[in-house]
Formats: C-alpha cells, sequence, structure tokens
C-alpha cells in the first residue's frame, strides 16, 4: 500500500450511506483498512474488521440485536467494539475490536483512520443547504487512482472523446472564458460559455448553460455546477473514498433547485443521463490504471486545459496553496 497525501490519510470520508445499511453488515475498506460497517444498538458503527479471538473477518458475521456476531465461534461485539457475549462462558471475553469515530452528514457515514481528526467532516454548498431537491448516489467500487478519479470528474477536456455525442459533440467547440481560481481551502475553474449545450441530453436538461464550475474541496471532494441566468441549476457532489490505492468508491449527492419539476422526475432524468457516462468513465480509469501499473508508477505532464491538476495534488496533499486567480480562453 503506497502512502495517500496527507490531507486525505487524516481526513474523513464516507463508507456508506446510512440507506444502505441493512440486516447483513457491510464490508468497507479505507486507505487499505478493512472495516465492518453495521447499524448499532446506538446508530451506524464502523469496527476494524477483524474478530480479536482468530481473526475472522467480522462482516462475515451476522447482526444480533445491535451487536455483530463473529461466523467461527459467536463472539458477539457491539458497536463501541466491547465483546459483549462469548458462547459457552459465563463472562464475555475481554477482548475489543478497535472501533472508529462516526459521523452522520448529509445522509452518509463517515469515518476517518486519523490520529487526531478534525472534528467534522467539510461538506461544500449545496451539500448542507436547505432548499434543494437532493438524491444520494452512492456508486460502486470501481478500479482507480484516487487522484484520477477526481480529476476526470472536474476534466472538461475529455467529454468530446469518452462521452462524445453525450456530454459534448466531438466536433463542435466553441470559445469559452475560464476563471481558475485557487484558495488556501479549495480550488475552482469556472467555465462562462453562454450557449446552449452541444450535445443531446445537457440541452434538454439545461437549456443555456451560462456557466460550468469545477471545484475541488480536500480531501478528495469534486463538485461540478452548472448555472443558468437565474443561477445554480444542478450542483453533482462527488465524495471519493479511497478504498485502496487501486480502489475509489464515490459518492455522489445532486442537488437542483426546488420547483422546477417533481423531484422523482428530476432523479430519473439525472440517473438516465448519468449512467452512461459514469459506465465510460469507469472503463477509461479502469484502463488507465491498467496501464499505469504497466509502467509501475504514473507520470503526468501537465496540458494547457489541466486547470485544476496541481491545485488538486497540491490540497490532497494538505498544504496551502499560494492564492491566485488567472484567466483563459479555450475551447470547449
Ligand atoms: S474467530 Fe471470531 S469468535 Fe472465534
Ligand atoms: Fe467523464
Amino acid at each position: 500500500m503506497s502512502a495517500f497525501p496527507r490531507a486525505v490519510a487524516e481526513g474523513w470520508h464516507p463508507i456508506a450511506s446510512v440507506r444502505q445499511l441493512g440486516a447483513r453488515p457491510l464490508a468497507r475498506r479505507l486507505m487499505g483498512v478493512p472495516i465492518v460497517v453495521f447499524g448499532g444498538a446506538d446508530g451506524p458503527a464502523a469496527l476494524i474488521d477483524r474478530c480479536p479471538h482468530r481473526n475472522m473477518a467480522l462482516s462475515r458475521g451476522a447482526l444480533r440485536g445491535g451487536a455483530i456476531e463473529c461466523a467461527y465461534h459467536g463472539w458477539r461485539f457491539g458497536g463501541d467494539g466491547r465483546c459483549t457475549l462469548t458462547p459457552g462462558a459465563s463472562e464475555p471475553a475481554r477482548h475489543a475490536v478497535q472501533a472508529l469515530p462516526i459521523v452522520v452528514r448529509a445522509g452518509l457515514i463517515w469515518t476517518t483512520l486519523a490520529k487526531s481528526p478534525s472534528s467534522e467532516p467539510f461538506l461544500p454548498d449545496p451539500v448542507a443547504a436547505r432548499g434543494y431537491d437532493t438524491f444520494l448516489w452512492p456508486v460502486k467500487a470501481a478500479r482507480a487512482r484516487l487522484i484520477d478519479a477526481v480529476e476526470n470528474l472536474l476534466d472538461p477536456a475529455h467529454p468530446h472523446f469518452l462521452h462524445a455525442g453525450i456530454v459534448r459533440a466531438r466536433d463542435v467547440r466553441r470559445p469559452v472564458e475560464v476563471t481558475v481560481r485557487v484558495r488556501p481551502t479549495f480550488a475552482e475553474a469556472v467555465y462562462v460559455e453562454n450557449a446552449r449545450a452541444s450535445a443531446l441530453m445537457p440541452r434538454m436538461l439545461e437549456g443555456l448553460r451560462v456557466a460550468s464550475i469545477g471545484r475541488f474541496f480536500p480531501p478528495a471532494t469534486g463538485q461540478i455546477a452548472f448555472e443558468g441566468k437565474s443561477g445554480l441549476k444542478l450542483a453533482i457532489t462527488v465524495f471519493f473514498t479511497p478504498e485502496t490505492d487501486s480502489i475509489v468508491r464515490p459518492f455522489a449527492h445532486f442537488a437542483t433547485p426546488k420547483g422546477v419539476a417533481p423531484a422523482f422526475i428530476k432523479e430519473a432524468l439525472l440517473r438516465a443521463f448519468h449512467i452512461p457516462v459514469l459506465a465510460q468513465d469507469r472503463a477509461a480509469l479502469r484502463k488507465q490504471i491498467d496501464d499505469i501499473e504497466a509502467f509501475g508508477a504514473p507520470k503526468y505532464a501537465l496540458g494547457p486545459l489541466d486547470f485544476l491538476f496541481p491545485a488538486i495534488n497540491t490540497l490532497a496533499a494538505g498544504e496551502t496553496p499560494e492564492p491566485s486567480d488567472r484567466t483563459a480562453t479555450v475551447e470547449l
């Protein structure tokens, strides 16, 4: 397991959505560490996924009244990790599993491996705001490197090719004014388009697109937002959880202003549009990591449209970038 950038290693990450908790424990990983997530007696719980008795993964076991029962000899552990029952003995064994800190925000269960974590995960607007129709889309874990997956969401240059005809038309380009702002806690690129989208689906969904924005917030949150004349039309915020150095589990949060159409119709349209796009991105990221691994390690050239790449790396490393503003004109 290679080292993760410092802000990632010390940050809060979602490991499951509250709605994913059910009758069976969930086996997850965070930066290579196996974790079992379940609905405990006092709410969601996350434990290191290793029975202290004979090392069987607790996620192979079953939930019994808010405790997790190991599949091998039936020891039970509560959400705090303490052994509550050792079958055949009058007293439970005095062995505990390490419990991880848990915070529930925006319908997601967050944890951290940091020794002295910050008190809260950071939620960018509009995730924590009121007045929006929202839905969560916990995406299947994908084979990808974390930074490659984050950049893929924010990269304006690949849709003409990878998503030709869906997100952008391959051979239609228009001048776009880009403003890149780097701040101590985030970086954003604002693309002012003032045009109807070139591909069919975004044209139907959006009408006139005034601006699209890509943002990065450490440890590993990407956001793309689309604005029309009257303000925000859609914000997609993706929390990318590094399960290992080659597997990423994204949790996507969609927000649209209330009132335009019923929330369930917007959700159905947005999902229908994004299913093929997501499949194309997943396939590309999988090929990209296969191709990187053929050489052992990545080596990146900085292209003229890679507006956020340096700041993503600086912020993910837990460093504070120099504030900067710059503008450019490109064709998208
Ligand atoms: S290995 Fe878990 S109870 Fe024995
Ligand atoms: Fe994409």
